[in-house]
């Protein structure tokens, strides 16, 4: 893709409340909208004149990376869960304040037909494949297991997993895996979560032999393919070289990642 991001200064259009420490930021932008794609991500904070003299002492000035969970005719959703400084930061944010944004960013998931698609998401790996949903629903068929530590962390979806046992399940979301892979007939995955997760979950895939694109998580500073801070190492034993999850990524093919180095 040619296009070249810029930092913008948009205005909240509305703020939803979910459970817990989660919310949904939605912003009005007919030319970001048409060029988001489900996987892709901005980086986003809170505009700099919104914090008062106690916050500017703590705030980070990072912009952090959040995934487009919803875009429809110019309304684009911004699902977060409040971790830290610079969620908590977005977490004060209300209808008619402004948020600074540089995107949308990476490289998104591919787009299929006709195929027996399992999501596997863990906590905050939900919003990406929520967007990713609603591309692929009309063309193939989708089962969705989502997996968080506790009822506090699960979303709308056909499997549940709780780490307490709180909800659903209790365990890790990857523990359900390879029998859904077989019972549901499936050949293709798509993940986001946890890096320990999605590890687990490549190993999984690969020894079904499934197709597997997963959505990386990393921590990054400048977001923009610059700081070389979100490398993840690609390739085999013999012949690797490191991909910039914020560029090259999120989305990988699972069996492009080497995840003994990770
Ligand atoms: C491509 C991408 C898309 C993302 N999309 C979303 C999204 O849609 N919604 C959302 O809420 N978050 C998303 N995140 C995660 C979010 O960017 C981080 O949680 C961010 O660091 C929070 O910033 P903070 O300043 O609030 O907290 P920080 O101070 O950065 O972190 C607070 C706590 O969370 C832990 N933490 C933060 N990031 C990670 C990580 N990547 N892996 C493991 N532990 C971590 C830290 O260790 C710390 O304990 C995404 C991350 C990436 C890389
Ligand atoms: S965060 Fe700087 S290159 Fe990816």
């Amino acid at each position: 893709m040619n296009h070249n991001p810029e930092r913008r200064e948009i205005a909240i259009y509305s703020r939803e409340e979910l459970c817990g420490d989660y919310f949904i930021l939605w912003i009005w932008d007919d030319e970001l909208s048409k060029i988001s794609n489900p996987g892709q991500f901005f980086e986003i904070r809170a505009h700099s004149s919104l914090h008062d003299a106690w916050d500017s002492q703590r705030i980070p000035k990072l912009f952090k990376p959040i995934s487009v969970y919803d875009n429809s005719g110019g309304r684009i959703g911004f699902f977060i869960k409040n971790v830290g400084p610079g969620t908590s930061a977005l977490a004060r944010l209300k209808a008619g304040d402004t948020l600074e944004l540089i995107g949308p960013l990476g490289n998104g998931f591919p787009i299929v037909k006709g195929r027996r698609v399992l999501f596997l998401s863990g906590g905050i790996g939900y919003p990406p494949l929520s967007y990713l949903q609603k591309e692929l629903i009309n063309h193939n068929l989708i089962f969705w297991s989502h997996g968080g530590a506790s009822s506090a962390d699960v979303f709308p979806c056909d499997e549940v997993w709780t780490v307490d046992g709180s909800f659903g399940k209790q365990g890790m979301v990857t523990e359900g895996m390879a029998d859904l892979l077989l019972s549901k007939k499936i050949d293709l995955v798509y993940s986001c979560g946890p890096g320990s997760m999605l590890k687990q979950a490549a190993q999984i895939a690969a020894a079904h032999g499934i197709e597997h694109y997963t959505s990386m998580e990393a921590y990054m500073a400048c977001g923009i393919g610059v700081c070389h801070g979100c490398a993840v190492p690609v390739g085999t034993d013999e012949d690797w070289t490191y991909l910039r999850v914020c560029k090259e990524g999120p989305v990988f093919n699972a069996a492009d990642v080497l995840w003994s180095e990770l």
